[in-house]
């Protein structure tokens, strides 16, 4: 089969250098083959000047340095939702692609003004979260398309956390944006559309966050009291171009101890999917007079991190994939899997279900989005471990 050093490499930067970072800045450094990671930039120069010694990133800049670069043609966007509008646009107007980490922005007016400079300009935007593209989510897509539990009919996903707890460290989170839909549902939203496809109608009934006036973790800096702002306790039904019928439950203010749940239900059969914010969530399918079987990984990209010494979130294992997909689609001349459509319909998912809501009416989507799945048969990993490149090959191939 072919390789991936056919292709230019695409001169890359890292915006933002908070929490996720190391593990972006480290998989697009040494990784993925298509990238060229040459600068750092954040708002603090000190975080990127330390960040850049730490992963041997030549440029440190200024935000404005990287808009203004000759030789930058892609930038990752690694700060908070809040910002994303702001951050993307400058770069988009400066001639840039931009991959952002989610949501897109956080009003649907702001991304639609993006999509629309980003389609003057004839660039690319490619939004989080990525981890659509790991080894749980391409197996299932896999096993889904191959017909094995039929046509989905219903199905149903979960996750609880204590939403206010995590932001007294994850700051971001006190901002708009950081409720448990948008910072955790998102992955599920992002799942479901890569497994089912469209939304057509949508509605919703939800509980604001709680005040959090109890200081219960060991860190420095908060304010006296706070509450995430929208929705934290949030029950939806989705109805999905195809017929199928899907409910949500996520709820924030619960406790630590996250549970996860994610299961499609078939005419053949039952599936039932891991944690979709990981890219190795097992993937067991039953079917009729059968014990439930854990189904083998058909795709690469399995989140295990095997680079250097272990970082903070190396549980994080692939995220960037979406990066180099997105530079793959610029040097082949393609759209990128995850879409401006993509982020734009997982966006106006959430905010619609807001809306509904309010207004207690059922909301129907304007947009639709599909995420082209990956080839089968490239991996990430050896029997023993060991690093393997060729999952890379997956991006740039068509599936059939
Ligand atoms: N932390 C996680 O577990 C996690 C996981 C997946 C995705 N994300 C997403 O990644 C993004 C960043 O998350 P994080 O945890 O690294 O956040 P963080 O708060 O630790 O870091 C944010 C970075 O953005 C910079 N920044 C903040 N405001 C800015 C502004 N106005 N202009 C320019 N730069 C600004 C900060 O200097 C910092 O470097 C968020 O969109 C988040 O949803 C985070």
């Amino acid at each position: 089969m072919g390789s991936t050093q056919k292709f230019k490499k695409v001169k890359t930067a890292v915006i933002g250098c908070g929490m996720i970072s190391d593990i972006y800045i480290r998989n697009l450094k040494e990784l993925f083959d298509i990238i060229d990671l040459v600068a750092i930039a954040n708002r603090s120069m000190n975080a990127a000047k330390e960040k850049a010694e730490t992963f041997g990133i030549d440029r440190v800049m200024t935000i404005d340095e990287v808009a203004t670069s000759e030789d930058i043609e892609l930038v990752v966007n690694l700060t908070p939702a809040n910002v994303h509008y702001e951050i993307i646009k400058k770069m988009l107007e400066a001639g840039k692609h931009v991959y952002t980490e989610k949501m897109f922005t956080t009003r649907l007016e702001e991304a639609e003004e993006l999509i629309k400079i980003a389609e003057e300009k004839k660039l690319q935007i490619a939004v989080a979260p990525d981890t659509v593209l790991g080894a749980g989510i391409q197996t299932a897509r896999n096993y889904l398309d191959s017909g094995i539990i039929g046509e989905v009919t219903s199905g149903f996903v979960s996750v609880n956390r204590d939403q206010c707890l995590m932001s007294e460290l994850f700051r971001f989170l006190q901002q708009e944006g950081g409720a448990i839909p948008y910072d955790a549902g998102i992955y599920y939203i992002g799942a479901l559309i890569t497994l089912l496809g469209s939304v057509k109608r949508i509605s919703g009934f939800g509980a604001p966050a709680l005040l959090h006036n109890k200081q219960l973790l060991f860190v420095k800096g908060n304010p006296d009291s706070w509450q995430l702002p929208g929705t934290n306790v949030l029950c939806g039904s989705l109805e999905f171009e195809n017929g199928a019928l899907v409910s949500l439950h996520f709820n924030g203010n619960n406790v630590g101890g996250e549970r996860t749940r994610f299961e499609l239900f078939g005419t053949r059969g039952n599936m039932e999917l891991g944690d979709p914010n990981k890219f190795d969530g097992p993937v067991t399918i039953s079917l009729p007079e059968n014990e439930p079987v854990k189904m083998p990984f058909t795709h690469g990209f399995n989140g295990k991190n095997m680079l250097g010494e272990p970082r903070p979130f190396d549980g994080y294992g692939h995220r960037g994939v979406g990066v180099a997909d997105l530079a793959y689609a610029i040097r082949q001349g393609r759209k990128n899997r995850l879409s401006k459509e993509y982020g734009y319909h997982c966006m106006e998912i959430l905010l619609g279900l807001d809306e509904s809501i309010k207004t207690g009416k059922v909301y129907e989507l304007k947009s639709r989005a599909e995420v082209e799945p990956l080839k089968p048969g490239f991996y990430s990993s050896m029997f023993d471990g060991m690093l393997r490149a060729d999952a890379e090959l997956s991006l740039i191939y068509p599936r059939n």
